[in-house]
């Protein structure tokens, strides 16, 4: 075989060998044995000098041409592995995607908080029922707090809503019922009206496994005409079957609130027995909800003082308004104990919900 058939043999064979090197290994493997300081190319370009004075200039100008396409060629079969994933002409191969992270080393997802879900799916089931969610603020004042809510300065009934102060004149105040949008609303829209306020309340109580300075209520307001306490009833039981499923039975027990007259207290049976009896119900069968009742008409009148209309017109109007504690419901609902839990970030806790 002549000299330039070599070199032409040895091309091909060359330009096979890069194009096959599946990573940078194999591939730097061909360049060192072809291109090298020590390689074939250079191998045979030194015989040039032992070649027939025929063939010489045409072998050293093939080799020449050989030789820079040769290291062309491999400088383009590097990026071309460097562009299927390895990281600078590293082995894609070193990577293997199949591989199992170690524990340690896993991402785990984020995800919502507890109280989050839960507002959530009182929210959706409010929703369904054709309610609008709306807000309210958290630092309010005297009037949408108490005052406008039937509380007068004077009554005894202020004393049980332990209030945070927010200034020295006791003006501005840190919202312990969410009641407070019931007010908001009446004041700035005309009825009829069907809310529900979720939203979070402060009160300075004693901090111990069943109350906390911070918490979240959620407030419903339904104004109409000839509204009655049978809608009250239906549109509670409504919600409690969304929440813990239809079979749950409702009551009311007579109670007082300032701003609804008559006022109950709504129990459902257990979700955590059934209603046969069980330690998350005390061995009673029924779990307390929250406050509830028909507006008290001294509530609109409050209200058409404040808007200096008869919009709400007690001769005309009706409604009913309920109350509930979120964290309460949530613990019943996922078996939690101590409503500390909730805000303490804990991620033992979270991560098992
Ligand atoms: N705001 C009351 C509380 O914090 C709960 C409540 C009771 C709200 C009766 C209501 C209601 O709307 O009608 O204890």
């Amino acid at each position: 075989m002549s000299l330039l058939d070599e070199l032409n043999q040895l091309r091909t064979e060359a330009l096979a060998a890069f194009s096959a090197a599946g990573d940078a290994k194999a591939l730097e493997d061909a360049r060192i044995k072809f291109i090298g300081a020590n390689g074939r190319v250079k191998t045979l370009l030194g015989q040039l000098g032992k070649a027939p004075p025929d063939i010489k200039p045409q072998a050293g100008k093939l080799g020449n041409q050989i030789k820079n396409e040769l290291e062309a060629a491999f400088e383009s079969a590097k990026a071309a592995n460097a562009a299927k994933g390895g990281v600078g002409g590293v082995a894609t191969s070193a990577f293997d995607i199949s591989e199992p992270l170690p524990v340690e080393s896993r991402l785990s997802l984020g995800r919502r908080h507890p109280m989050t879900r839960t507002i959530d799916s009182l929210v959706d089931i409010f929703h369904a029922l054709g309610f609008e969610i709306v807000e309210g603020p958290e630092i309010e004042d005297q009037r949408h707090n108490f005052d406008d809510l039937n509380i007068p300065a004077d009554h005894p009934a202020r004393d049980s809503f332990d209030t945070f102060f927010l200034s020295g004149n006791n003006q501005a105040l840190l919202r312990s019922q969410t009641s407070t949008v019931q007010v908001r609303m009446m004041e700035s829209r005309l009825p009829p009206l069907r809310v529900v306020a979720p939203g979070r309340v402060y009160r300075p109580d004693q901090i111990d496994a069943t109350h906390h300075s911070t918490f979240h209520q959620i407030e419903g307001l339904y104004v109409d005409k000839n509204v009655s306490m049978a809608d009250l009833k239906g549109t509670l039981k409504l919600f409690v079957g969304g929440l813990f499923g239809e079979d749950t039975k409702v009551r009311f027990r007579p109670s007082f609130f300032p701003f609804t007259e008559p006022s109950a207290e709504l129990d459902c049976s257990c979700p955590a027995c059934g209603g046969t009896a069980c330690p998350v119900c005390k061995q009673t069968g029924w779990v307390e909800m929250g406050g509830c009742g028909m507006v008290d008409p001294a509530v609109f009148e409050a209200i058409n003082s404040a808007r200096g209309d008869n919009a709400y017109d007690p001769e005309v109007w009706s409604g009913f308004a309920f109350g509930f504690g979120i964290e309460r419901l949530a613990m019943r609902r996922h078996g939690i104990t101590d409503i500390r839990r909730f805000l303490e970030n804990d991620m033992r806790f979270l991560r098992q919900l």
